[in-house]
Formats: C-alpha cells, structure tokens, sequence
C-alpha cells in the first residue's frame, strides 16, 4: 500500500484525533483514527482550524444522532464546523438538500424523490447495463492493459448521470473537471471558482430548457417545467439543486467502482467466491459499502443541548460521524475489518442516516452491481498492472477513492 503520513504522532487516550488524516491503506480507516474506535460512541477530534468537535464512532449512537432534528446541516450558521481551508467559503452560500433542515429540506426532497426510488432505479438497469457494455467493449478492444478510471469507473456513472438529469455528456471533461476541483481544491479559490463555474454552466442548461416549449425527459427538465415555472422553487434552488446532483451523481459513485475493484483485487478468495456465485453481487455492493465507507465525516451543529450515552452535546457545538469507524463497530458487525459477504451489511452508514440518507442510494447500488458485476464477467484474468503499492489513492480529505487503477487481464 502507499505509505502515507498520518497527520498526528501515536494520541494519548485522552487526545483529541487530528480529523481528516490520511488513509494508509485505501480501504481501512486511517491508523491514526484507532482512538476513536477505542472511544466508541462518542469521543473529540480536532479540525484543521484547531477547532475541537464531537467525533461519533458508535453505530447506535450515530443512528439515534444522525436522526435527531436538534442536529442542524446548514453551513450557513457560523458555528457549522468546516473540515479543510478550502470549504470555509462555504459559509455564506446555499447547498441544496444537504445544506438545508427540515421543514425547508423536506420540500426539495418530497419533490426528488420520485426520480430516485427503487423502482426508478430498476426501470434504468437497462440503460446502465447498455453504458457498461459499450465501454467495456471499447476498454478490451483497446487492450490488454487500462487505466480504470478513466476508462471504465469515471465514464459509468458520469453517462448514467448525464441521463437521469438531462445534462449533455458531451461537457463531462467540463464537468468531471469542476467537480474534482470542487472537492479537491487544492486551494479555497479553486474549491469556489469550481463551484462558480458549475453554478453558471448549469444556470445556462436550464435557461435554455425553460426556454424550450417542449420539455426533455431529464430530472432538470421536470424541475424547471414544473417546480420552477409553477414558483415552488426559484432559479437559484434549481441551480443549487442540480449542482448536487451532478456532483454526487457521479464522483461518489466512480469511487465505489474504482476501490471496489481494488479491494476486490486485494481480497483473491472473496473474489474468487464472487465469481463462482454472482448472486452474491447485492450483499458483495452492501459490504463493500460498508468497508469502504467513502464518505468519512458527515458534518452537523448542535442547535440544542443533546444527551447522548452519558455525554452532553451542547448547543453550537459541532458533531462529526467517521462513517469508516462507526461502520466497523464491533458491537455490530463480527470481526468488522474482515471482508465478508456473508454477513448483512444493510444497516452501515455509509449513505448515511436520518433526513439526509443518500438520495441516489437506489442508482448508486443498481450502478455497482451492474458495473462490477459486469467488468468481473467480462474480464476473467483481471488483475493489477503495477504492484499495488505503487498505485495512488485520495488524501482523507475528500471522498475516499484511487486517483489511477492501471489493470490487465
Ligand atoms: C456509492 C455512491 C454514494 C455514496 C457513498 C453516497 C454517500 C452519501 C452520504 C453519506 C450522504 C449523506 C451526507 C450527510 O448526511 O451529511 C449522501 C447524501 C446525498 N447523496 Fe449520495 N452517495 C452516493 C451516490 C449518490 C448518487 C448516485 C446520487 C445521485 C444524485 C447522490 C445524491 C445525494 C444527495 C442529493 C444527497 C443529499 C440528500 C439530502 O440531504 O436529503 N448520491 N450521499
């Protein structure tokens, strides 16, 4: 595995944990977060700015807070904790969905959920499965020998994506591009020139199908035909709202795809037991969700004072949940480091919990069973073209995933 450096030395029990840190191997929580896991439920960390908050670690502790409405997720309020320099600019601004508390969360998600249930997710297993097989076509007439990413885990989930909202594939470079920069920086003003830049491509999208008189089948086109022309939202909320959905439409899901391909790798005889019994594919997804817990530290504050398993959050306090420890309570899941797809993985947390469980999980899932399941039929002699330390990995802070994955088969 590429070695990288925790950002702390070994923390004395009582120490607050540096958060986020690095992972040292792609698919295990950092090293550095062992105190956290020693301090289930609930323990401190330390952010970026030197500022201390509530690090949740616990499964049952996580579940009951991540559903309790005296937790707040707006990024507007001045004491929402902030994990790197560069989302400081956040503050000010409006994030759909995410950003937003109940009752004002509720209205946008009462109108986006009928584009994401199971059933939405079913009828798009066609398509999907048609986009993983043109690529994969295209990947082994190109072959032997791919770069993953590019090829294969960033492109499905981006044309999935680009289908499900009515956005043109033919600006994913644009798009890919802001994206990643929107959530990697590296700086404050590349985060926010990438969220400018997205805001105003977007903007441009929907004014041109407003002006359509006959709506397109995308999820943005119901948006500005219906939400928008009737006055329950106005431009800027569908604005914010298809920036989300562009963004964590396809980043999360490419990360899923890639790691989980690597770990799979990693992990010869589960593998092994996959391809003799692909049945096994929906509890395979589920534990590698939950392994892989690609979205490490969900953010909220305090707007009351909360008892939680013998502590006090105060109001204005802030509270983070390390998905990668709360999803390997021992208490929950036996010998929850090992990769096991016999066990039920369903209720981790890595789409989160509460008013704000992943809208795409349906999609998510029906993608990465169709993706991996697919790349693994189709590739019988898949393997890694590079020693596996060689091959880089994102840094802790920003959704888990490999930056390169050089295979052959
Ligand atoms: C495997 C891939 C994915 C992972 C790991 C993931 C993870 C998450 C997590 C952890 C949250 C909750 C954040 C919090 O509570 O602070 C979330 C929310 C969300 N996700 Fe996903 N997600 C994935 C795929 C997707 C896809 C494909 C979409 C499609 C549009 C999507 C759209 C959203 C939205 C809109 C929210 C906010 C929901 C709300 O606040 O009501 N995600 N996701």
């Amino acid at each position: 595995m590429t070695e990288l450096t925790d950002t702390t030395g070994p923390a004395k029990a009582a120490d607050p944990v540096a958060f986020p840190q690095d992972r040292t191997c792609p698919y295990h929580p950092p090293t550095g977060y062992g105190p956290l896991r020693e301090g289930r439920p609930v323990s401190r960390v330390t952010l970026y700015d030197g500022r201390e908050v509530w690090a949740v670690s616990g499964h049952s502790a996580a579940r009951a807070l991540l559903a309790d409405p005296r937790l707040s997720s707006d990024r507007r309020r001045p004491e929402f904790p902030i994990p790197t320099a560069r989302f400081a600019g956040v503050r000010d601004r409006r994030v759909a969905l995410l950003g937003l508390d109940d009752p004002e969360h509720q209205i946008q998600r009462r109108m986006m959920i009928p584009s994401f249930t199971v059933k939405r997710a079913t009828a798009l297993r066609p398509a999907i499965q048609a986009i993983v097989d043109d690529l994969l076509d295209a990947m082994i007439a190109r072959g032997p020998g791919a770069e993953l990413v590019s090829a294969f885990a960033l492109p499905v989930p981006s044309m999935v994506i680009c289908d499900l909202l009515g956005v043109p594939y033919a600006d994913h470079e644009f798009f890919e591009e802001q994206s990643r920069k929107l959530l990697r920086g590296p700086t404050a003003d590349d985060s926010q020139n990438a969220r400018k830049a997205l805001e105003d491509y977007l903007g441009g999208l929907i004014d041109a199908k407003a002006g359509h008189p006959e709506p397109g089948k995308g999820v943005l086109d119901d948006l500005v035909h219906k939400q928008l022309s009737e006055g329950a939202l106005d431009r800027a909320e569908v604005v914010s709202l298809a920036v989300i959905l562009l963004v964590a439409g396809h980043e999360t899901t490419a990360n899923m795809i890639s790691l989980g391909t690597y770990t799979l790798l990693q992990h010869p005889d589960r593998l092994a037991e996959l391809r003799a019994d692909p049945t096994l594919l929906p509890s395979a997804v589920e534990e590698l969700m939950r392994m892989l817990s690609i979205a490490d530290g969900l953010l909220r504050v305090a707007v009351e004072d909360i008892e939680v398993e013998g502590v006090t959050i105060r109001a204005g306090e802030g509270v983070m949940f390390s998905t990668s420890v709360i999803n390997r309570d021992d208490s929950v899941y036996v010998d929850p480091d090992a990769l096991d797809f016999g066990r039920s993985a369903r209720h981790h947390v890595a789409f989160g919990f509460g008013i704000h469980q992943c809208l795409g999980q349906n999609l998510a899932r029906a993608e990465l069973e169709i993706a991996l399941g697919t790349l693994l039929a189709r590739l019988p002699g898949l393997r890694l073209a590079v020693p596996a330390e060689e091959i880089p990995f994102k840094p802790g802070d920003t959704i888990q995933g490999m930056l390169e994955l050089p295979v052959t088969w």
